[in-house]
């Protein structure tokens, strides 16, 4: 599908309300979409969120995801009223139970490991509970004028959810105490020089960028793409003993997935036709 193609709320499609999906050559743009409350996450959105991977890990259109936010924001975070406030007032143990489930199960556990890339384009404010999902995606780029914060201590809490498990994972230990006790807010080229997004581009230049790196990954072996980043998240965890042991596996396992034949074709390239040498280029179709 070479034509940029809007698809959202198709009829059937889990989307269309709190998120959109667009779909574009391998790309699902996927937005959260509550401008007015600068996407902040509720639990309809949560809920939304969870039915539109399921059905995006189904959907040969979709063979990497953006993540981003409809107009000047990203996400401000957790919606204070909706998620919290009202949740409280419930004064029912359940539906807490429920709401947190649902958030947790979107922005860490299926997005996290999620079966194909996904890149987080940052394109405004991004607070809070936002930097989870952040984290979750494989990679970010941000337009370097966005805005980021931990403010959580300024309304008297410490972070919530795996927000400060998922900095940890991405940021040294300096910078991310510093701005979790602090609550000051930073930009985009601030978020890159850190390691929390790979980079910060101009605003005129996000979506092109984002675009092009999306396309690189649309383009390349799923399953080799899929063993390699899943088996590089696990192994963060494992002992070196149990890495080996696990990276082995995966390795074997895409072997026996792929249908490409990636690995021989690879092989052959360098040792037979010497048409190919990784070590001056990734290799490109084209
Ligand atoms: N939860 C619920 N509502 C939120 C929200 C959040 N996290 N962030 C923004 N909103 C709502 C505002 O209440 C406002 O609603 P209203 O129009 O019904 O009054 C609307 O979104 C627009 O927000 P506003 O503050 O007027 O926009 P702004 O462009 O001037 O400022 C922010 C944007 C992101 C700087 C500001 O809204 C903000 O600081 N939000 C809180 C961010 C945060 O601390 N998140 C962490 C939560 S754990």
């Amino acid at each position: 599908m070479s034509a940029h193609a809007t698809e959202s709320g198709s009829t059937g499609d889990p989307w269309g309300d709190t998120v959109l999906v667009d779909f574009e050559d391998g790309i699902a743009w996927v937005t959260l979409n509550r401008p007015g409350k600068r996407n902040a996450m509720n639990p309809a959105l949560n809920d939304e969120m969870v039915r539109t991977l399921d059905a995006l890990e189904a959907d040969p259109r979709c063979r990497v995801l953006v993540l981003t936010g409809a107009g000047e924001s990203f996400s401000a975070g957790m919606d204070l009223k909706e998620y919290f406030r009202e949740v409280d007032q419930a004064d029912d143990p359940s539906v807490q139970i429920r709401v947190r489930r649902a958030s947790a199960e979107w922005q860490w556990k299926r997005l996290a490991n999620w079966s194909k890339p996904t890149i987080a384009m940052v394109n405004g404010w991004c607070f809070g509970g936002a930097f989870t999902p952040l984290v979750a995606c494989d990679l970010a780029i941000s337009d370097e004028e966005a805005r980021y914060g931990l403010s959580e201590i300024n309304w008297g809490i410490p972070p919530g959810g795996v927000v400060s498990r998922a900095l940890a994972a991405t940021v040294g230990q300096r910078d991310a105490l510093y701005f979790i006790m602090t609550g000051e807010p930073f930009d985009g080229r601030r978020a890159a020089e850190m390691r929390l997004v790979n980079e910060a581009v101009p605003a005129g230049r996000l979506r092109e960028r984002t675009r092009e790196l999306a396309l690189k990954l649309a383009g390349m072996n799923p399953v080799v793409l899929r063993a390699a980043k899943v088996g590089y998240k696990m192994a963060r965890e494992m002992s070196w003993e149990q890495a080996e042991d696990y990276l082995y596996a995966k390795l074997e396992q895409s072997q026996f997935l792929d249908s490409e034949r990636g690995r021989e074709k690879g092989m052959s390239r360098f040792l037979d036709d010497k048409s190919y040498r990784p070590g001056l280029s990734a290799y490109s179709d084209e």
